[in-house]
């Protein structure tokens, strides 16, 4: 029996889900589970950063049903459609990536799921998809880029509304490897408090090595 861990956000047999949107589609080929009239996509720690940190203890969860979010580094679709099945119809998710590879296979998800918009756009340019979209909900960012901080910043000025919500994944070894990930990490949050107050801090092994969850409120 499905108990629901946040709004839109489940647990399926004790494990993360999320409602399908598109019941029959798989994205990344995740198991598909039916209840009755419902199908959950179960959520795969291993593949997605946002579900490892709502197992590994994420306590306040900004993206929900009817949010919109700005998805910077969408990638093929693989964390981005479970944030599609959570915002629902009611919500977007407009989904920034720069290289064509993962665009394709973004670009035939977003197809299927109409609150799924595709920019092909360098999320250090922001201005470049100004004309796309207004203010939203959260800005959540998965860029693995040496410039993660500045990244965030000019999309969280342009986009993100006062009281919203950043979410960040940061890779330290993207920054600087030379460092360590701890130094990187505190570097990068006290960047952050400038212009979010940061709620929570969570590292994200064994699932993703080297990696911080941020997630905080913009002042
Ligand atoms: C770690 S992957 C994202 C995985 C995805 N968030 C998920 O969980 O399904 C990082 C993605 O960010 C994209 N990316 C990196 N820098 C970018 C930039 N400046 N603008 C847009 N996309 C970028 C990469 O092409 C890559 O697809």
């Amino acid at each position: 029996m499905a108990e629901e861990k946040f709004p839109g956000v489940f647990l399926v047999g004790g494990r993360l889900a999320t409602k399908s949107l598109t019941p029959g589609f798989r994205v990344y080929g995740e198991k598909l589970v039916r209840e009755g009239d419902t199908e959950y996509r179960m959520w795969d720690l291993h593949r997605s950063k946002l579900a490892a940190a709502i197992h590994k203890g994420l306590s306040e969860m900004p993206i929900k049903p009817g949010s919109s979010v700005l998805y910077l580094g969408a990638s093929t679709g693989t964390t981005a459609s479970h944030v599609s099945d959570i915002v629902g119809a009611d919500g977007a998710v407009y989904c920034v990536e720069f290289a064509q590879r993962p665009m394709r296979d973004l670009l035939s998800v977003c197809e299927k799921r109409g609150n799924m918009l595709p920019i092909m756009g360098d999320a250090r340019q922001p201005q470049e998809y100004e004309g796309n979209l207004g203010k939203v909900d959260v800005v959540y960012q998965d860029v693995a880029q040496p410039d993660q901080d500045g990244i965030f910043l000019k999309n969280s000025a342009l986009f993100l509304k006062k009281g919203g919500w950043g979410m960040i994944a940061i890779k330290s070894q993207s920054i600087d490897v030379t460092r360590q990930p701890s130094k990187v990490f505190a570097e990068f949050v006290q960047k952050m408090g400038r212009e979010i107050e940061v709620r929570a801090q969570i590292e994200l092994s064994p699932y993703d090595l080297d990696h911080l969850f941020i997630a905080g409120r913009k002042k």
